[in-house]
């Protein structure tokens, strides 16, 4: 059973991404997945449950980044917390609870991934007021509010290796009127320019427990 949901989860995140992405999703940490030397020179300073869900992220990296046929090389840790991939990969790593997941492609494919799995549910009115923007469709309540927290979420793990600067959830518009399941980011900030994150794309879905978001940016040229 366990085993079943697992590779469900596994082929429903696959979906939301395009075809040159490889994903993979784990339940929990194997006991055997070990760091390797430069990664371990990032956890100096964590406590055992960081350590942990850092330790299942990059081991989720490896399987992905096997799956794709690409040499298996450390996942660094940039100051703004940023993965650094080794050259010619791009991804991204998310994890909530005891799981966690990675979605990583060839950098000539893509120029960014961004992956965010949250526990569905609603967002506490005061939080979702912080995340939904008035223009947005779905307002503050229920689990709306933690789709668009979410989309957001993954928009950010995408974009900010691209524009290197902060992004406030207001500073971003998510438009859902597009197929059902797809988003498109309306940046509405002076802090980027818009034309560098042409292209971005992204889709979403809700479980009964998850509400998972993927997005990504192709090469225009
Ligand atoms: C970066 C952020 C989105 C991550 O959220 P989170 O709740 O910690 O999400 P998860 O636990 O699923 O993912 C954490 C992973 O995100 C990745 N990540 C962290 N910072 C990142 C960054 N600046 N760029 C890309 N990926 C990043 C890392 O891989 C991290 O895991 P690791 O440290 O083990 O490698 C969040 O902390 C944040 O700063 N949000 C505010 C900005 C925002 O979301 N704006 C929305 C408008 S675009």
């Amino acid at each position: 059973m366990v085993q079943t949901v697992r590779m469900n989860l596994q082929a429903t995140i696959s979906a939301l991404f395009p075809s040159g992405v490889a994903v993979c999703y784990s339940a929990c940490c194997p006991p055997d997945a070990e760091l390797l030397p430069a990664e371990l020179a990032h956890t100096r300073n964590m406590v055992s449950s960081r350590l942990s869900e850092f330790r299942h992220g990059r081991w989720c990296a490896r399987q992905a980044m096997q799956a794709l046929g690409l040499p298996v090389g450390p996942v660094g840790k940039r100051p703004d917390r940023a993965p650094e991939w080794p050259a010619g990969v791009t991804g991204t790593i998310a994890h909530t609870g005891s799981l966690a997941a990675a979605a990583v492609a060839r950098a000539d494919d893509f120029v960014a991934l961004g992956l965010d799995i949250e526990q569905a549910g609603p967002l506490e009115a005061e939080t979702a007021r912080l995340i939904v923007r008035p223009d947005e469709d779905g307002g503050v309540h229920g689990n709306r509010a933690k789709v668009l927290f979410s989309i957001k979420e993954a928009i950010y793990k995408c974009i900010h290796p691209v524009v290197r600067t902060y992004v406030d959830f207001q500073e971003m518009r998510v438009d859902l009127s597009g197929p059902p399941g797809s988003f498109a980011a309306v940046p509405d900030t002076n802090n980027f320019d818009a034309a560098m994150i042409a292209g971005l794309a992204g889709r979403y879905t809700v479980t009964d427990e998850l509400v998972i978001s993927a997005c990504w940016i192709m090469p225009t040229h």
